[in-house]
């Protein structure tokens, strides 16, 4: 089934990181299926297979070549130490990595922690950040459920994956001390084994990324309010403006980020433009 023509992209094999790849790749334009839960799949009209993993195992696998490419947490490259190039970012699964204690704990730093017990799913990031701080722990590693072990009376702290603060919140627990910010990550094996279609995945990933990422919004505004209205819209790259029948009037079109473009909207139209629309981006290649 696999064959070495193709490039090997490893995706995770279930849960939400499973679904956001799948759909990022699909939004992309790659046609798969994956029959009955199979290891692989084949991409149809690109010469690319997926290889269905464990999410962390993806770093690994990719520094050793037994896949060309992966999507996994940016989190778990760090943890794993494995030597692979990060291609893209994708906006997505943004989470931090934090020290957390009790709420009602007098600790003031990691620091503070020196000889203390840590329960984490990061001990070899833990251990690295500890030792910059000059500090040591006792780390007891574990798959999961960390933030249950204060509890549980087997760490003092621990550290752990925070992304709406709901599960410390519920635990009792407070950040106190953050270790780093990660997101959903594009790797390579450092090799760069066929770049060509390597160079091809990305770019079509970009696509979706940066259009999901903008909006595209037409108005028109007066000739003579154009320079402020360039200001407020300065695009990704330039501005489109076309002329209107009316000669004092002018169409702009432009890409705005998606969080931007109901305050944007606003002072268009404090300008004095009319007819402002926001439209959706599917895909795009800039
Ligand atoms: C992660 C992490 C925290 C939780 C944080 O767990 O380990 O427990 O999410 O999210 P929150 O800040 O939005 O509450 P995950 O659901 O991935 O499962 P796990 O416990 O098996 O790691």
């Amino acid at each position: 089934m696999i064959s070495d023509s193709h490039l090997r992209l490893g995706i995770p094999s279930k849960g939400r990181l499973s679904d956001l790849a799948t759909d990022l790749l699909s939004q992309a334009g790659l046609r798969f299926r994956r029959q009955n839960r199979g290891l692989f799949a084949r991409v149809s009209g690109m010469d690319v297979d997926l290889v269905y993993l464990r999410t962390d195992d993806i770093p690994t696998l990719c520094a050793e070549g037994a896949i060309d490419m992966g999507i996994t947490g940016g989190d778990l490259v760090q943890e794993s130490g494995a030597a692979v190039e990060q291609r893209m970012k994708f906006g997505v699964g943004r989470c931090r990595l934090a020290f957390c204690v009790p709420d009602d704990k007098e600790i003031k730093s990691a620091a503070e922690l020196d000889g203390k017990r840590i329960a984490t799913s990061f001990p070899n990031v833990t251990r690295q950040y500890l030792a910059e701080h000059g500090a040591q722990a006792h780390l007891v590693s574990l798959a999961g459920s960390v933030e249950a072990m204060i509890q549980l009376g087997v760490a003092d702290a621990i550290v752990d994956l925070v992304e709406t603060g709901s599960t410390l919140a519920a635990n009792r627990l407070r950040i106190l001390e953050e270790i780093g910010h990660y997101e959903t990550v594009l790797i390579q094996n450092d090799t760069r084994r066929l770049s060509g279609i390597a160079d091809s995945l990305v770019q079509r990933l970009e696509g979706v990324v940066i259009a999901r990422d903008y909006s595209l919004i037409q108005y028109n505004v007066p000739r003579r309010e154009l320079a402020a209205a360039e200001k407020v819209t300065p695009g990704f790259n330039s501005p489109t403006i076309n002329s209107l029948e009316d000669a004092d009037w002018c169409s702009v079109q432009v890409m705005v980020r998606r969080g931007e473009v109901v305050d944007v909207m606003d002072q268009l139209k404090l300008i004095g433009a009319t007819a402002v629309f926001e439209m959706t981006l599917n895909n795009c290649r800039l």
